[in-house]
């Protein structure tokens, strides 16, 4: 068969493509490249480095069989490494610590653990609730910033213990400021020829180590503290990686490794979950007909009662909700994949093209969620309903890809859609959100994440919520 060249926009020296990619925005850049160049297209970045954008359910059954293709951090992701190294998020194809780390950790994200985390995420979600309650109706609130407090404070408590209380302070915690403004340079960095890199970003270097720093100290205390009292340690997530046994090699996770998954748990365990949430609320206050039958929901099940256990398998409209979020805005908007073989054949439309090993090839989901062909000519639509009465069961497997593929799929899976159920069951039981601009018209802010941009609403207590 004959091998179709994979479509690529046109380059310059030195730079390739970088020149094309927006340098607050990546992602708008390569949904209207999706949309000029087709379901398979590609970038040359310094390097050189190509990227290949894949966007149908077509190639992207192709890219999440295992035997095929595998994920091994390259670019960005591959710049993360310079802060949690061989933590379970980035570490390469075959690095025995995520074997150990991957066995030793996934039981603690069974259903039993996961419930057993039930009382944190309620305490904490009572704290927004009642910072919301005390500041009162006219009070704006930055949806992103009260949503990131409560998920950074569920994580530390969940994982390790430990309380950061960031609703009793207006500022928002070093780390996560020192967070973006890392994430955001690891993205550039990704996207430099390596001469600008060592020579024209010295006060980018500086701010990149000094954000490290702030980072990796909140976590070295964290530990600190629980080894000088290891033997009382609370049964948490901390607890198991600094006690445990691999029970396939009989070892233990190494202290480096330890901190490595440490300050990825804080990463990964509250960036996405609070972009879901910014998400969510935003359709539904552009969705007065989804936002009733949230409510109602709401009333219903909990029947003004505080929110338990046995509620969560009963909201099955806010479940809906937040699959069809997760649909329409992935919080990270891209997962990256490299063939097994020195190079891959995938077909895509009759065609057929070459996907070699050293190429960094990207599932875009946000384009993959919104094929027509699996949702419908309403894809770009926010209807939670698509996904009720078997909707989201009889979806392929590969059409909804929020948590990545795999082995290498998101090990928090659980703790966020807890997270998420009872956040917003607690808030729509006790107020009515409203826009504080209601001309907002929904636009991304980046890290490698997305959010909304500049998302403020108000929160008006509901007269007779519990
Ligand atoms: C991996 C999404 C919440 C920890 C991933 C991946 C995705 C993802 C797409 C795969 C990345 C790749 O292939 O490169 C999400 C979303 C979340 C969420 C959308 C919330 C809505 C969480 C939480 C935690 C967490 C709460 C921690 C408790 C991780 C870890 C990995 C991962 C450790 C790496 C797994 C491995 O490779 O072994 N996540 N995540 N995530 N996630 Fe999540």
């Amino acid at each position: 068969a004959t091998i179709s060249p994979i479509p690529q926009p046109p380059t310059l020296p030195i730079v390739g493509n970088a020149h094309l990619v927006d340098k607050d925005l990546p992602i708008n850049t390569f949904v209207n490249l999706a949309k000029q160049y087709g379901p398979i297209y590609q970038l040359t970045f310094p390097g050189p480095r190509t990227s290949i954008f894949a966007s149908s359910l077509e190639l992207v059954d192709q890219l999440c069989d295992q035997k095929r293709f595998r994920k091994n951090p390259k670019g960005v992701l591959k710049e993360v490494r310079h802060l949690v190294g061989d933590g379970l998020f980035t570490a390469f194809h075959g690095e025995a610590a995520w074997d150990i780390a991957h066995r030793v950790l996934v039981p603690a994200f069974g259903p039993a653990k996961i419930r057993g985390m039930f009382g944190s995420m309620a305490d904490i979600t009572s704290q927004l609730v009642g910072k919301w309650e005390r500041f009162g109706p006219d009070y704006v609130i930055d949806a992103n910033e009260d949503f990131t407090r409560l998920t950074f404070d569920v994580i530390t408590l969940c994982a390790m213990s430990y309380r950061l209380n960031s609703f009793y302070s207006l500022e928002m915690s070093p780390f996560i400021k020192a967070m973006s403004s890392y994430l955001v340079e690891c993205g550039n960095r990704a996207r430099r020829p390596g001469f600008m890199q060592t020579y024209f970003s010295r006060t980018a270097n500086v701010q990149f180590e000094a954000d490290k720093k702030i980072m990796l100290d909140l976590t070295h205390e964290i530990i600190e503290k629980r080894k000088a009292n290891i033997k009382a340690g609370p049964n948490d997530l901390l607890q198991l990686m600094l006690t445990s046994r691999d029970p396939v090699t009989g070892l233990g996770m190494s202290d480096e490794n330890i901190a490595s998954n440490l300050v990825t748990f804080l990463i990964a365990g509250h960036e996405t979950t609070s972009g879901l949430l910014s998400f969510a609320v935003c359709h539904l206050l552009d969705n007065p007909s989804a936002y009733a039958k949230v409510r109602t929901e709401v009333d219903t099940v909990l029947r003004g009662e505080p929110i338990r256990p046995e509620h969560l398998g009963k909201l099955t409209y806010i479940t809906a909700v937040l699959r069809e979020t997760l649909r329409l805005r992935p919080p990270l908007p891209i997962f990256t994949v490299e063939s097994v073989a020195e190079e891959e054949i995938v077909t895509c439309e009759g065609k057929q093209y070459i996907i070699p090993r050293d190429a960094s090839t990207n599932v875009f989901v946000t384009q993959l969620h919104k094929d027509t062909s699996v949702w419908g000519e309403d894809a770009e639509v926010f209807r939670p309903e698509r996904m009720l009465n078997g909707g989201f069961e009889r979806a392929p497997v590969n059409a909804w890809k929020p948590w990545g593929n795999g082995s290498r799929a998101c090990i928090g899976r659980p703790l966020a859609w807890q997270e998420a159920l009872i956040t917003l069951a607690c808030v729509f039981q006790k107020f009515d959100l409203v826009h504080n601009d209601p001309a907002y018209q929904l636009s991304y802010k980046y890290t490698l994440t997305v959010k909304p941009r500049d998302f403020f609403i108000r929160a008006i207590p509901r007269p007779g919520a519990p």
